[in-house]
């Protein structure tokens, strides 16, 4: 597969022309020789018409979707597919209603509070809300029930689980509802042995962070439209990321994005494949040792250290220790991120965790909370009213300002908006949430 961006950022810096344009820097230095700005022949991200045009075709037949790059994350894309869905409605007549999974990502919160768009969590009945289990069954009765013009799914989530992206995208096209995914930890899931990526499963638009599993730079994402979906999702796609995004676009990372595109196609779905082997049988060796894990994607492993005796942060400290720094811990979990290209990693953690002496099982577990807070207040109202920083004592009975408290990965404990009861306070002594930023009284 051709590199178009690539070649022509290194035919660029390799020349002798004199850079009497952005950026300042002139291409002084080993990195910035490469970060070009949109000169002649570069092309233009938002009206693409050259080579990165050439290169979004490319990663298109890579992913069998209309395919655009962000050089800002998922964080963009996800604005976007909001936008796009708040187009479509408009189309309809109708206002963007979504609903959503508890563990949207902090972004949905504020594309919602800046589009004024109206939000409904979906929480299983008896279910805690800081776990996510939807499942289409649930979905389908709740679309009985209530209205929505989007559905918005996080899958995989934080944590390496997955939801039944395929058997709510049918429930959704059966009632006319759009279907997004939230799939910033799953760009990969398109090249395993049976692709599990939201573009197969049925969703209409889906974003993910390239950067976060696979070799991209961090910013380097998708925004990827089903050649299912409405056309209206596509024809106002780059319309929508150029709303939000940056006029100026890094170079080093649609360069980056290009790279994938030609490392994707030599051979990654093998990799991956013969990787998710080794990365079952590490995991098989750790459960018959006696630790638990959880999630269901083969390029995480998520450790639930507490029946072995460690909270996640001891285990963190101690693979630190070590010289193996993982994603992520909290109290309850620690989670590492594995690459194909790395499966020599594998043997030290296993050696690291396998030789970690075994203590008497951890009790505690995070306070419990069934009820959804109370939302007062829109979180665009929220968001956009005085605010004060508050001790989290003091807060009881105030109005979330802030966009989200964030919890177990990704899982609000309350999102803006929502009133804080003297139930919360357990959970931010759990979680060590000090202090909180309220609507002014
Ligand atoms: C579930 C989820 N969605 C979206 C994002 C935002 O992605 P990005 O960092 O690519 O903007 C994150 C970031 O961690 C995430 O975990």
């Amino acid at each position: 597969m051709r590199t178009p961006i690539d070649d022509f950022v290194r035919a660029y810096a390799a020349s002798d022309r004199l850079r009497m344009h952005m950026p300042g820097h002139k291409g002084a230095g080993d990195v910035e020789a490469f970060d070009l700005t949109e000169v002649q022949g570069a092309d233009s991200l938002y009206e693409a018409e050259g080579i990165i045009r050439e290169s979004e075709e490319n990663a298109s037949t890579l992913f069998g979707a209309h395919t655009f790059y962000s050089a800002e994350g998922s964080s963009l894309c996800i604005r976007a597919m909001l936008y796009l869905a708040q187009l479509w409605a408009a189309r309809e007549g109708k206002p963007l209603r979504v609903a959503a999974g508890r563990n949207a990502h902090k972004t949905f919160l504020s594309a919602v509070a800046l589009l004024g768009a109206e939000v409904d969590w979906l929480s299983p009945p008896g279910e805690s809300y800081l776990a996510c289990p939807l499942t289409a069954e649930y979905v389908k009765t709740w679309l009985r029930e209530h209205s929505a013009t989007a559905l918005y799914l996080t899958s995989p989530d934080y944590l390496g689980n997955t939801v039944d992206v395929g058997a709510i995208a049918t429930v959704c096209r059966k009632h006319g509802v759009l279907l997004l995914v939230d799939n910033a930890h799953g760009a990969y899931l398109k090249f395993l042995p049976v692709s599990r990526h939201p573009m197969d499963l049925g969703a209409d638009l889906c974003c993910d962070s390239a950067h976060k599993t696979l070799p991209a730079l961090t910013g380097a994402a998708y925004l990827h439209v089903s050649k299912a979906a409405p056309d209206t999702l596509r024809t106002h796609a780059k319309a929508a990321m150029a709303l939000f995004g940056s006029t100026s676009p890094s170079y080093l990372i649609l360069a980056s994005l290009d790279r994938v595109n030609r490392y994707l196609s030599e051979g990654y779905g093998e990799r991956l494949a013969a990787f998710g082997a080794q990365k079952a049988a590490l995991e098989e060796a750790l459960v018959s040792h006696g630790f638990v894990t959880a999630g269901n994607e083969p390029l995480k492993l998520t450790v639930l250290p507490k029946s072995y005796g460690y909270t996640g942060t001891e285990l963190a400290e101690y693979l630190r220790g070590r010289g193996i720094e993982p994603e992520f811990c909290d109290p309850d979990h620690l989670v590492l991120m594995l690459s194909p290209e790395r499966s020599a990693d594998l043997a030290p953690l296993r050696a690291a965790l396998l030789s970690l002496p075994r203590k008497a099982p951890r009790s505690t577990q995070p306070p419990r909370l069934a009820a959804l807070p109370q939302a007062v207040l829109t979180p665009r109202e929220a968001i956009l009213s005085p605010d004060e920083y508050l001790p989290a004592e003091a807060c009881v009975g105030r109005v979330l300002a802030s966009l989200t408290v964030g919890c177990p990965p990704a899982v609000p404990i309350l999102v803006s908006g929502e009133r804080i009861e003297p139930e919360h306070l357990p959970l931010f002594a759990y979680y060590g949430v000090t202090h909180l930023r309220v609507v002014k009284a």
